[in-house]
Formats: C-alpha cells, sequence, structure tokens
C-alpha cells in the first residue's frame, strides 16, 4: 500500500492487474513501488508551476518566502475557506486533493483527488483567466484496468498518459501559458537535474531526484533532456494507473455496497478475462433480472463520508432503474449504456445536453438551438471550450467538439466509435463530454463538467428533464439514449439510493 505522504489514500494496489493489462499502459510495460512514489513525488511538488520558475530565479532549491496568492483559500460549498496550501506553490496534488483539507467544522471531507468548487481558482497571469475551464474531476479509478482507452479530460483533450502528464505540466492550471511550452519543460528537466532533495519532500521520497531516479537505473546526470522528461512521463503515468478503488486480491472491486451485494450473491464485480465491460454489464444485468432472493447488505457507518450505507431493498430499486431491468414501474434510466460496469464509465463521449441546459438558462429557452455553431470548413481556430456566462452569449463548451479534428489520435477512436472508422460530421461532436465514472461520488461534489450541480439530485432533476425534451426534439444534437430515459419523483429517489450504494470508505 503506498500512502499519500503518510496520510489516509486512496490507492488500492493494482500492480499484479498492471502487469497483466499493460497493453493500455503509456509508460513501459512494468511498475514498480519506485517508480510510483516518484510519481507521486512529482505529483505533489510545487517547483514545476510558473510562479516558481519565475520567483526562485533559476535556484531550484530555493524556499520561497511567498506562496502563490490564489492558493492562500479554496472555494468551496460554503465560501472561501483557508487552504491547506497556503504559502506554497501550484502542484498537481493543490488541485487533485485526497485528505489535505478535511476540516469537520467546515463541512470538507475526503476527495478523491479533486477539489470542493465547481471550477478551482488558478494562478493569475495577464489573460484574463482567474478559473479553470471546468470542474477538476476525480483522479481515483484513473488506472482501471477495465477502462476501455486513456482518453483524458472532460473534452478528450488527450489521448494517453503522455499526452495528459506533459500537457497538465506545462499547462495554464500550473500558470503556464500557451507559447511558454518550452519553459515550462526546461525547468522540469532543470528541477530534476539540480534537486538537493532539501525540499519537504526530499526525506519521505529517497533524497534527491538523481539518487531517487537511480535507483529505477535512471541516470539524471547522463540522460538526454528527452530521456528526463520520458522519466518524467513514466513515473507519473505509472503513479496515475494505479489510482485505482478498492480491489481485494483477486483484482475483484470491494469497497462499496454495491460491490459487496454483487460477490454476497456469487457474482464477480469485474469482468471475465478478455470480456468487454459492455458485455460485462449486459451478463450483469441478466444476473440483477434473475435474482429471485438477493442477499442485501445492511447498512454501516461509513466514517469519511460521515454518513451510512448499505445495500438494501430500495438501492435495488435504484439499480433495477439503472439497468433498466423489468418491473420498475413509470422509470426507465438508460443510465447502464454509457456508465458502464465495473467503473461505470464507457470512456466515450455523449452530449446529455447539459451546456445547452445551462446556456438555456442563461440566455432564454430555445437560444442554444439557434445558436450559431460554424462547420468545419469555418471552424479555423476558433474553440468553444468556455463555460457558459450570462453576460457573453459567444462563451459555451462544446466539449470533444473542440479536439475532434484536431488531436489525431482522438479523432480516430471518434470516427471508430462513432462512424465506423470514416470521418465523422464535426456537428455529431456538439456539447459531447467524456462520461465519468460514478464511484465514490460523494468524495466528488459538485457534479458535471462545470460543477453545476451541487448535489446527486440536482444531476438526476437533469436526467428527468433531458429524457422528456430528447423525446420532443428539443435538444441539440442529443445522445439517442436520452430518449429511452422516463423519471418520476419516486424513481429519483432510488436511483440517488443506488449511487449512494457505490460509495466507499477509508481509514
Ligand atoms: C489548477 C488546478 C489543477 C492543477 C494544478 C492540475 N489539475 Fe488536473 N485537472 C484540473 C481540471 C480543472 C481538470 C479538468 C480539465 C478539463 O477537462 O477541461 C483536470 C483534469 C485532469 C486529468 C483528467 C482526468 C480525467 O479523467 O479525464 C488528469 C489525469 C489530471 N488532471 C492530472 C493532473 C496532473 C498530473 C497535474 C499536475 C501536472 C494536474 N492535473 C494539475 C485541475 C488541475
Ligand atoms: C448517453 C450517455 C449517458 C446516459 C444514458 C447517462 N449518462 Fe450520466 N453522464 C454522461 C456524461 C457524458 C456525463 C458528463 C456530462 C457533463 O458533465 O457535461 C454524465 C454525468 C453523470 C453524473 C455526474 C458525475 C460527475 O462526476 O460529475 C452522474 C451522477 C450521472 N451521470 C449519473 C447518471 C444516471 C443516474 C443516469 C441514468 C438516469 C445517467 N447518468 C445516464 C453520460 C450518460
Amino acid at each position: 500500500m503506498i500512502l499519500c505522504l503518510g496520510r489516509k489514500s486512496f490507492l488500492s494496489i493494482a500492480l499484479i492487474l498492471a502487469t497483466i493489462f499493460c497493453p493500455f499502459f503509456s509508460s513501459p510495460c512494468f511498475a514498480s513501488d519506485g517508480l510510483i512514489s516518484l510519481g507521486e513525488r512529482l505529483f505533489n511538488d510545487g517547483r514545476f508551476s510558473r510562479f516558481f520558475w519565475k520567483e526562485s530565479q533559476g535556484r531550484v532549491n530555493a524556499k520561497l518566502k511567498q506562496g502563490e496568492p490564489h492558493l492562500d483559500v479554496i472555494m468551496t460549498p460554503l465560501g472561501p475557506r483557508p487552504s491547506p496550501f497556503a504559502g506554497q506553490t501550484t502542484s498537481c496534488a493543490s488541485c487533485h486533493m485526497v485528505d489535505q483539507a478535511i476540516d469537520d467544522s467546515l463541512g470538507l471531507g475526503m476527495r478523491t483527488y479533486a477539489d470542493y468548487s465547481p471550477r478551482v481558482t488558478i494562478p493569475g497571469r495577464n489573460d484574463s483567466l482567474t478559473h479553470a475551464q471546468r470542474n477538476t474531476p476525480m483522479l481515483v479509478g484513473i488506472g482501471s484496468p477495465f477502462l476501455r482507452n486513456r482518453i483524458s479530460h472532460w473534452d478528450g483533450e488527450f489521448f494517453d498518459h503522455s499526452e495528459t502528464v506533459l500537457g497538465n505540466f506545462t499547462g495554464r492550471n500550473m500558470g503556464w501559458l500557451f507559447h511558454e511550452k518550452d519553459l515550462a519543460l526546461k525547468n522540469i528537466i532543470k528541477v530534476l537535474r539540480e534537486d538537493d532533495g532539501s525540499g519537504h519532500l526530499g526525506p519521505d521520497f529517497g533524497g534527491s531526484y538523481t539518487k531517487a531516479f537511480l535507483s529505477e537505473r535512471i541516470d539524471l546526470k547522463k540522460a538526454s533532456d528527452q530521456e528526463v522528461l520520458n522519466a518524467v512521463i513514466t513515473a507519473v503515468s505509472t503513479y496515475l494507473n494505479d489510482l485505482d478503488f478498492q480491489t481485494n486480491d483477486k483484482g475483484e472491486y470491494t469497497g462499496s455496497p454495491f460491490d459487496q451485494f454483487l460477490l454476497k450473491n456469487g457474482f464477480s464485480t469485474i469482468p471475465n478475462n478478455g470480456e468487454t465491460p459492455k458485455n460485462y454489464t449486459q451478463r450483469l444485468r441478466e444476473f440483477l433480472s434473475g435474482l429471485k432472493q438477493p442477499q442485501f447488505i445492511q447498512e454501516r457507518d461509513f466514517p469519511s463520508h460521515g454518513k451510512s450505507f448499505g445495500f438494501g431493498h430500495r438501492e435495488f430499486q435504484g439499480a433495477k432503474i439503472f439497468f433498466d431491468l423489468p418491473n420498475h414501474p413509470g422509470n426507465k434510466g438508460a443510465c447502464f449504456q454509457c456508465h458502464q460496469a465495473p467503473t461505470y464509465s464507457d470512456q466515450s463521449f455523449h452530449n446529455i445536453g447539459t451546456t445547452q441546459a445551462v446556456y438555456d438558462e442563461f440566455h432564454g429557452f430555445g437560444a442554444f438551438l439557434q445558436k450559431y455553431i460554424p462547420k468545419e470548413e469555418f471552424r479555423g481556430p476558433l474553440f468553444h471550450n468556455e463555460a457558459v456566462d450570462k453576460d457573453d452569449p459567444q462563451k459555451f463548451d462544446l466539449g470533444v467538439w473542440n479536439f475532434f479534428g484536431r488531436n489525431k489520435k482522438v479523432t480516430q477512436y471518434l470516427n471508430e466509435e462513432f462512424c465506423q472508422g470514416k470521418p465523422c460530421p464535426l456537428e455529431m461532436m456538439i456539447g459531447r463530454m467524456k462520461t465519468p465514472s460514478l464511484r465514490d461520488l460523494g468524495h466528488s461534489n459538485p457534479y458535471f463538467s462545470h460543477g453545476q450541480m451541487a448535489d446527486l439530485f440536482g444531476v438526476l432533476a437533469h436526467y428527468m428533464k433531458v429524457g422528456v425534451q430528447a423525446q420532443q426534439g428539443l435538444l441539440r444534437n442529443p445522445d439517442p439514449h436520452l430518449k429511452e430515459i422516463r423519471l418520476n419523483g419516486h424513481g429519483l429517489r432510488y436511483l440517488e439510493r443506488f449511487l449512494n450504494s457505490l460509495n466507499e470508505d477509508y481509514e
């Protein structure tokens, strides 16, 4: 078990699985504790931020007198709160938190490598941006061997972990502007080569980077610049691939009441060898439909949620709606079509009307249907990847539309996924976002790509609404499955209970 800086951790080591499923890896086909630990260290190191680069003036072991101003507070549902990162500089961990900010008196609990705000504050530069484009997604589960691909970000910006890692270390969230990528890369190389291990991470992580990488047989002093960057990609990718929910020694998920329910009734929580998530989900549906005498899981306390969860009759009703099983009067969810077990994501991109809902809320019902969106030949360098703004009708988020035709590998994937390998029309990509996992949602509120829903009930009410709108033809480029959704108030309550039964606890 790797501990996150000596704290509680979500990491359940998937090393055995990692070796078996290594074709998914963007890093070489091995994973060692040493590499995971190096990845964790890089993830927590604040010296890759633009602020550190500027203030340290080339002294990579300097202790800065002041941290980044935007880290003084964190935004929470209850307003700004003192940040555990005050006085520090931006690292991956300052947005992807675990238990750094836990404070019962402030209502701040555990996080699945997410934060507490709809859109997190980013380092100030002269470009008028103050917040991240989108809601910080959880990272636990990103290493699951059962995800069909490693495409990341809500809009599919990055195809695999190597693109994701480099993109994030050199991106705006770390304070770097688009044209400063080379500078950001040079800074990474310099920090790694010149680090003397005197920083706060040094003692727990094997001294200087040079020394720590040497134990992984990577000699930073002899390595070329590209080799140093490859070492960073390998270490952080290995770390990300190790972030998964709780499993037993067979690799079966065990952490949530629903997992325990399946295991208790004799059904594995993971696909058979070689079985796709889609086929596994189908088999799971058949199993649940045929379950005549379900053995339920009693409610028990989940300390890190401050609540009790179990899997009983009402959760089972919710599962019936989620998986569209027979006998759930008046309610049909179609949820499983996109949220495929065992991760509850198909790693694909769908338009479930989230952009349209917020756009119409601000600019009037029907406004998004009318909005001019250029076809491919007229798109030019235009991006539509901003949060909806009530003062500016040109701001809205079209999701993967932004990277279709721009990220080659992602484009190829989408063409295969949706158009039998032929080029899809750009319009087909309008408003599609990556399907998020639904495990342990109690630790990653608020929800949706822009954090527009404070709680799960809001999310479910959205589905109730778009189901009707899709049937009436009122949505722009909706996913075909939305038409199948029929929900009433009772259904929402059952579904909410089912989603809660996917929560996990870590002590
Ligand atoms: C300022 C806050 C911030 C910082 C710093 C940050 N992230 Fe993120 N991260 C985000 C946000 C916001 C997103 C969603 C971006 C999007 O989809 O548009 C994200 C998305 C991701 C994802 C994609 C998850 C998924 O399932 O699609 C990964 C992986 C990730 N970040 C890793 C990192 C790493 C590694 C670092 C450090 C190099 C880092 N992040 C630094 C806020 C941050
Ligand atoms: C057509 C595919 C599809 C269907 C059907 C679907 N979802 Fe989703 N779901 C998505 C996508 C895509 C998102 C992200 C959209 C966004 O944030 O803009 C999402 C987001 C969510 C979220 C928010 C998670 C988070 O971390 O923000 C929850 C909860 C959720 N869905 C539950 C459900 C439930 C319950 C159902 C059935 C009633 C359902 N979904 C049906 C594709 C789907």
